[in-house]
């Protein structure tokens, strides 16, 4: 059993590395700025709160990407609860995640893509 699951893991890291080599782990931010669309309205406003209704919003620009990409696992799996980005975090897939925390973790440097 142990080879036949070591078999598999390594058929299917081999199998997802194709098409992405060197982006795969990583993230890529050019994606990400893309995906993060939706994220601005919220996280990318001035004193990071929203017009309406009024509450708090966490500045996740500069961030670490890897924090960025366990809080929305958190959020995706109900360990962390905020209906609003637990509805986010389950639309995104694991490669959204890298994307998206990779560019929010550039932003606000100079090389922000
Ligand atoms: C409708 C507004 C809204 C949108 C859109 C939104 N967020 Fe959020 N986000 C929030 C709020 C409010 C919180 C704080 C929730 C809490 O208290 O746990 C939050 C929290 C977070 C956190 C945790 C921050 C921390 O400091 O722990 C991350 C990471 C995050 N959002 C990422 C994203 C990403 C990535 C997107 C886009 C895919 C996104 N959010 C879209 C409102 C939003």
């Amino acid at each position: 059993m142990r080879t036949f699951r070591m078999m598999t893991a390594g058929l299917l890291g081999l199998f997802m590395s194709l098409p992405l080599t060197a982006l795969a782990e990583e993230g890529d931010p050019i994606l990400g700025r893309e995906k993060a669309y939706t994220c601005m309205g919220c996280h990318a406003i001035d004193g990071y709160r929203n017009a309406y209704p009024a509450f708090r919003v966490p500045r996740i620009g500069g961030q670490h990407a890897q924090y960025i990409v366990s809080s929305l696992q958190a959020y995706k799996n109900g360990d962390r609860r905020h209906p609003t980005m637990q509805a986010i975090a389950g639309t995104l897939s694991e490669q959204d995640k890298r994307d998206i925390a990779a560019y929010f973790e550039a932003f606000g440097r100079s090389e922000t893509p």
